[in-house]
């Protein structure tokens, strides 16, 4: 049989898989887009909106298991969540955070949980907090063929040591002390850089530095890219969001609008409606009446 003619037609190229080396190339380029999601609806979204990189980010245990911080977040968590998201294959790279505890007791139980994360949750490189100190594991996962990416400046996990959510790197000896921690990092084998809660000028500084992508969240416009949490930018999260984040949807409000129209008819009796319900065939339900008719509802 022979092709029509409009099986000819040229077609749009499909967008393809977006790699570590894609990620790794984007050095000074066109500006990295990374989102976060937790479960495949948010990746589905996250992803046709075209960004770059998904990461499954330990903030899981506070935007969408209630958690005041991240430090309750398990590996189990993270593997769960990781894998609903690599289910949906998006096009972008999908990154997985290190829970707290999972690589703070040494390169061994480092690459064995982000093994976890690799072969359980289909993640296709991993992110964990800290400088110098990580070192020895970054080294370790990276020989594990295990993508890294670092995160410096404010790091949540690091939470009670920094006495809170606080800005980081604004004195010069801080400052100096986050440069060696980026070379240190990129040396290890770091393929990209998220740089969080650090001034602009700083985060700028690292960012002409070091020959890795960096992406900054309350990091200013210097950075390679830029990350913000999901329920952040689509306005889902409760109570006043931090400078850095720009709203740009109120689905919080749409969502309770919604759900509060659906208790409403509910309550009124108006749904469901005729066509919002299944219906006997005619056959049936003449029967049906029949029987009532007859006064006998059960079978008789
Ligand atoms: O867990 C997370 O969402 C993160 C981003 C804020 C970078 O680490």
């Amino acid at each position: 049989m022979s092709p029509r003619s409009g099986d000819h037609a040229p077609r749009p190229a499909a967008p393809s898989k977006i790699t570590v080396p894609d990620v790794r190339s984007r050095k000074g380029g066109e500006k990295l887009v990374m989102l976060t999601a937790y479960d495949a609806p948010s990746a589905r979204l996250v992803d046709a909106a075209g960004a770059d990189v998904i990461l499954v980010g330990d903030s899981l245990g506070m935007v969408v298991l209630g958690h005041e911080n991240t430090l309750a977040v398990d590996l189990d968590d993270m593997v769960r969540h990781t894998a609903a998201v690599a289910r949906t294959r998006p096009r972008a790279l999908v990154v997985a955070d290190m829970p707290y505890l999972t690589y703070h007791t040494g390169p061994r139980d480092a690459v064995l949980a982000a093994g976890r994360l690799v072969r359980e949750g289909g993640a296709e490189a991993v992110k964990l907090e800290g400088g110098r100190r990580r070192v020895p594991v970054i080294e370790a996962l990276v020989d594990a063929e295990i993508p890294v990416v670092g995160h410096l400046g404010l790091t949540p996990q690091s939470l009670h040591v920094m006495g809170g959510f606080r800005v980081q790197a604004r004195a010069l000896e801080a400052i100096d002390v986050l440069i060696d921690d980026a070379h240190a990092l990129v040396g290890a084998g770091v393929f990209a850089l998220v740089l969080e809660g650090v001034p602009a000028d700083v985060a700028r500084l690292v960012t002409d530095e070091v020959p890795v992508p960096t992406i900054g969240i309350g990091a200013g416009e210097g950075c390679d890219g830029q990350v913000l949490v999901f329920h952040d930018v689509l306005g889902l999260s409760e109570g006043p969001t931090p400078r850095f984040v720009r709203r740009y949807a109120d689905l919080q409000a749409a969502a309770v609008e919604a759900l509060a129209r659906f208790a409403d008819d509910v309550r009124r009796g108006t749904f469901p409606a005729r066509e919002e319900t299944y219906r006997l065939p005619r056959r049936v339900a003449d029967a049906l009446d029949e029987r009532r008719r007859r006064g006998t509802a059960g079978r008789s």
